[in-house]
């Protein structure tokens, strides 16, 4: 996919959308709670997290340098925003966590990565952007 987007003049991508195909049912009522198509759709939220995490990685290794990489998947906490800017992202995006806490999310989120940043001694998040370590 990467060799593909190089070709391109792209400025970013996303990565990744909702996961496919899941169902889920509320244990209250027994009714499917995603819609439309009956239950049958894409998963975000907190399952996505990892397999965000990786993707993000993988392309910020293999997309040409000025291609830049919003990550979506899975952020419910500022330390999720950290470790897909650790993995490569520039930009960070909300899903779930929008439709179950509203927009004042962004700011709960903001201030727990700003904590994060302070935590790991950073002020800036171009100082830790890709800075993943590895075994
Ligand atoms: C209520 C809702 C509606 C969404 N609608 C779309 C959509 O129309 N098109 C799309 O590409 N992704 C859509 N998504 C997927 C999100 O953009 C996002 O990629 C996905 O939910 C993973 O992020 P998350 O784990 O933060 O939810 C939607 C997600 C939610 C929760």
């Amino acid at each position: 996919m990467a060799a593909i987007l190089n070709r391109y003049p792209l400025t970013f991508i996303n990565s990744i959308n909702s996961r496919g195909n899941g169902l889920w049912i509320d244990p209250e009522t027994d009714t499917t709670t995603i819609r439309p198509k009956g239950g049958f759709g894409g998963i975000g939220g907190q399952y996505a997290k990892p397999v965000a995490l990786a993707n993000v990685r993988a392309f910020r290794q293999r997309l040409r340098a000025d291609i830049g990489i919003i990550g979506t998947g899975g952020v419910t906490t500022g330390r999720d925003a950290y470790e897909l800017i650790l993995c490569g992202a520039n930009l960070v995006s909300l899903g779930s966590v929008l439709a179950t806490e509203g927009v004042g999310a962004f700011s709960r989120l903001t201030t727990e990565l700003k904590a994060e940043m302070a935590k790991k001694g950073y002020s800036r998040v171009d100082e830790f952007r890709g800075q993943l370590n590895t075994l």
